[in-house]
């Protein structure tokens, strides 16, 4: 990091669930976004990189009843499998937010009274308190109307996504989102970039045009929740309290915080394609209502499946990242991850893929280079980098390839397009492997000693280059 830089990169990942277990596709999420952090880190940038659980809400509660103990207590207890899995993918989180802390409850309350205290275009107030009859999923903590709803083998009324629902009747607080529509609209139009890939965009944008309805916001029949300020019977809905996560880290709702002015607008959420609505319309919506400044980008990445199917807890096939770092090591499972597919694409899982890309690029290609180049330096030069002679062509060629390596994944990095980042280094990769078989060091030793030593010399800088460039991806082999 550079001390003092003034470049300064904020990066969330979407705060887990906290009583989920931790699979691969969470994983995946905070490995894309280590990656960038990493990155930007040593570009110069001073980088705030953000993840942590989501405590609140119905379905947490239940599963505290459930061990008969307090909610507290339950997620004390189980926020832990998540910080532990930041440190079994060895991402360098500058912090992990509960949501269960006081900063947060902070912050949620002054981001309500805000939005409260502001009328919507049409003049009247952005929340209203009416009652909310309809039906919601606590698996999703998402509420859905009726045409929405598919039916289960059994007859019984299922969420698009095939969670159960249930029928909810309440006095609640109301989002007038309708009222966001034109802004959230006028707001896509004007910033191209805000939501991608470009599909995702299309996507929003026609999900709002098709018209947006009011958003419950509170709920009364539990109390595992933010209190509304100003009337502790309803807590916030789990959705507002969580989405507002990103802001609390960075020091809301003190805007003279030193974070939240280096910090905020983030520079990026990365979120998977599951929660689309709520980072790019919902949470928009709000941050337009309290007239404060929205992220700058939502990026949403697609899903892992496991041999075509869901990666779930109920299907039992979700894959314990740890399982995997133990048998494969990490740096493959990152590598992996981040290479097999296009990002923003949906991916199949499979054991064999990984071994192929481990074994076939990270082994054999790029393991091969450095261990055949340093071994021949360990040999031959008494350890030490040789002093080169005059370059030829192919020298320079490969010197410059890889030289101008990083402007093509710098960009690539900027557009979260991991795959063309790492296909461009390894265009390299395959270069400097082609150059070794070219030049034949290990002839040379023999017959030009002087020219051994150029070549050893060109194959060193471009390897270091290489773990450069690759330390973001695979930090701990290179
Ligand atoms: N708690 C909410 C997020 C609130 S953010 C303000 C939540 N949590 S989650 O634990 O269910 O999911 C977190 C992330 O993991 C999401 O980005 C989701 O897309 C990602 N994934 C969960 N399963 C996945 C796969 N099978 N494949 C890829 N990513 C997946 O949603």
């Amino acid at each position: 990091m550079t001390a003092g830089s003034d470049k300064t990169f904020y990066v969330t990942t979407p705060i887990y669930y906290v009583n989920d277990k931790p699979h691969t596709g969470h994983a995946y999420t905070t490995i894309a976004c280590d990656v960038l952090a990493r990155f930007k880190r040593l570009d110069g940038y001073r980088v705030k990189f953000l993840t942590g659980t989501d405590e609140h809400g119905q379905k947490v509660a239940k599963a505290a009843a459930e061990k008969g103990v307090s909610p507290q207590a339950f997620t004390d207890e189980v926020s832990k499998t998540f910080s532990d899995l930041t440190e079994a993918l060895d991402v360098t989180n500058d912090d992990f937010i509960r949501t269960t802390e006081d900063r947060h409850t902070k912050a949620c309350q002054a981001l309500w009274t805000r939005i409260a205290e502001n009328n919507a275009p049409d003049g009247k107030p952005w929340i209203v308190l009416d009652t909310y009859s309809g039906w919601y999923s606590v698996r999703d903590e998402a509420y859905h109307t009726e045409d929405e709803l598919t039916k289960g083998p059994d007859g019984t009324k299922l969420a698009p996504n095939g969670n159960p629902v249930e029928w909810v009747e309440e006095e609640s607080y109301f989002f007038r989102l309708s009222a966001a529509e034109p802004l959230l609209l006028e707001y896509y139009d004007n910033h191209t970039d805000f939501i991608a890939p470009k599909s995702r965009r299309n996507e929003v944008t026609s999900f709002v045009k098709g018209g947006l309805r009011d958003l419950s916001i509170s709920r009364t029949t539990f109390d595992w929740g933010v209190p509304v300020p100003g009337n502790d019977k309803h807590v916030m809905y789990v959705w507002i309290d969580a989405l507002t996560n990103y802001m609390t880290a960075a020091g809301y709702p003190d805007e003279n915080a030193e974070d939240y002015k280096a910090f905020w607008p983030a520079d990026l959420h990365m979120i998977g394609k599951d929660i689309i609505r709520f980072h790019c319309v919902y949470w928009p919506a709000f941050l337009l209502a309290a007239g404060l400044p929205l992220p700058k980008r939502i990026f949403a990445h697609g899903w892992w499946t496991v041999e075509g199917q869901k990666m779930s807890k109920s299907l039992g096939n979700a894959i314990d990242p740890n399982a995997l770092i133990e048998a494969y090591g990490l740096d493959q499972l990152r590598y992996f991850l981040l290479r097999e597919v296009p990002f923003g694409n949906d991916g199949d899982f499979s054991k064999t893929a990984l071994i192929q890309r481990a074994n076939g690029e990270l082994a054999n290609e790029f393991g091969n280079l450095s261990q055949r180049v340093l071994s021949m330096i360990n040999k031959n030069c008494d350890a030490k980098v040789p002093t080169p002679g005059d370059f030829t062509e192919d020298d320079a060629e490969l010197l410059n390839a890889a030289a101008s390596m990083l402007e093509p994944v710098r960009e690539a990095i900027d557009r979260q397009a991991f795959h063309d980042a790492l296909e461009t280094v390894w265009i390299v990769v395959r270069a400097a492997n082609g150059y070794v078989d070219k030049q034949a060091p290990w002839v040379l030793r023999k017959e030009d000693p002087d020219r051994m030593a150029t070549v050893l010399y060109v194959l060193t800088d471009v390897i270091r280059l290489l773990a450069l460039v690759m330390q973001p991806f695979t930090p701990r082999c290179l």
